[in-house]
């Protein structure tokens, strides 16, 4: 992969004189090509969630940035990702979600993979009537799977095969919200949700991981969470975010609100954080609910965010799980002016990545300079490779 050469060395200074990534990086097609690679493909990113396939058999192919992929669930209930061909001609083996009963077939000559993955069957690929032939080993004419974790109920992907598994590459980002470790509950239809919007997937990392914005663009949310009852959350190299002092629970009129999640430590009585994973999932963890945002980038100025939430027991009040998905959605649906604003700003062809503030901006920062390690990184082993 070609890593056009954008000067990032005023991108990692320290955050008093650092710029922030150049315009290429938001709308650069070459660019946007050698990010995938180094801050998508070679880390653990966000594909989709388990609850997309509920049950033993549920398959829904997915495109995620250019590869067709096919999220399963076994039949011993493992969801697993594979690449949605066929190792015969390379056909697309499913075109829709649906259920698998039995064996995925390809339509074309209707060679069958088990949902583990296994070739099944290859009719006539011996001739009429023999469905074998020595020179086809299905054994070794498995689909072929993408490495896949699951946590949060969001399933991670690493394309490259090359990350460290995924607990030790998260190892402190599992070990701050071990209390969420636990099952999670997905609210239901209602509680996932798509935005479409015109900006690079960094915009929204870079806008998700700061509360600097809160009090013109959140009206709302400042009213109860002001700026001073936030903190910074700042992992170098590995994630960034913030959190509040003051979350306060969604209450019904009659007082109802969401099971609590057990064992929680004093602090998340009134705590609320917001994490942005790198690269591109942000949660958010409440005493009675969570959330994660998986950001599909679909090019260089335009990315899906996907949100889901997540409750403490399954069978929580419908209508306030409604009005938490409601009052989120509002909530994003706020940052969307910025984040599209910034896209357009960075099409200012003097623009030189702008500035920081060093007391509110050092979250967004601190990605920034997780961006620049990766492409240095990738720049360094291709010129080794030279
Ligand atoms: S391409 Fe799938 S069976 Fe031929
Ligand atoms: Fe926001």
């Amino acid at each position: 992969m070609d890593h056009p050469a954008t000067d990032l060395s005023t991108v990692r200074r320290p955050i008093n004189d650092a710029t922030g990534l150049p315009n290429a990086h938001y709308i650069d097609s070459a660019v946007f090509e050698a990010e995938k690679q180094a801050l998508l493909f070679e880390g653990w990113s966000g594909l989709a969630v388990a609850a997309d396939v509920p049950e033993v058999g549920d398959a829904v192919p997915l495109t995620f940035l250019g590869i067709p992929l096919l999220l399963i669930r076994d039949r011993r209930g493992v969801v697993r990702v594979f690449q949605n061909i066929c190792r015969h001609r390379g056909m697309i083996l499913v075109d829709a979600p649906r259920k698998i009963d039995g064996a995925i077939r390809c339509p074309y000559h209707s060679w069958c993979y088990s949902t583990e993955g296994q070739l099944v069957s290859t009719p006539h690929v011996g001739g009429p009537g023999r469905n074998t032939h020595d020179g086809i080993d299905r054994t070794l004419l498995g689909l072929i799977e993408v490495r896949s974790h699951i946590w949060m109920d969001v399933i991670w992907i690493n394309v490259s095969g090359t990350a460290p598994d995924f607990e030790v590459a998260n190892a402190t980002l599992l070990t701050r919200w071990k209390a969420f470790d636990k099952p999670l509950y997905h609210g239901g239809a209602q509680s996932s949700f798509t935005l479409d919007v015109n900006c690079n997937w960094k915009l929204a990392v870079e806008n998700y991981c700061e509360s600097y914005h809160l009090p013109w663009v959140h009206p709302g949310l400042n009213s109860y969470s002001r700026l001073e009852d936030h903190y910074h959350i700042e992992e170098k190299r590995l994630f960034s975010g913030q959190g509040t002092r003051v979350y306060r629970q969604i209450t019904a009129e009659d007082g109802t609100v969401f099971p609590d999640f057990d064992g929680l430590a004093a602090k998340w009585a009134t705590a609320a954080e917001y994490i942005a994973a790198f690269p591109n999932v942000l949660l958010g963890v409440h005493r009675d609910h969570t959330y994660a945002i998986i950001l599909h980038p679909l090019g260089p100025e335009r990315t899906l965010e996907h949100v889901h939430l997540y409750y403490a027991q399954p069978d929580t009040c419908p209508a306030l799980r409604e009005r938490n998905a409601l009052q989120w959605k509002s909530v994003f649906e706020e940052d969307v002016f910025v984040v599209e604003g910034m896209q357009r700003g960075r099409h200012a062809v003097s623009f030189d990545g702008g500035r920081f503030s060093p007391a509110m901006d050092s979250p967004t920062h601190l990605f920034h300079d997780w961006v620049e390690g990766r492409i240095e990184h990738a720049r360094r082993a291709r010129h080794a490779a030279e």
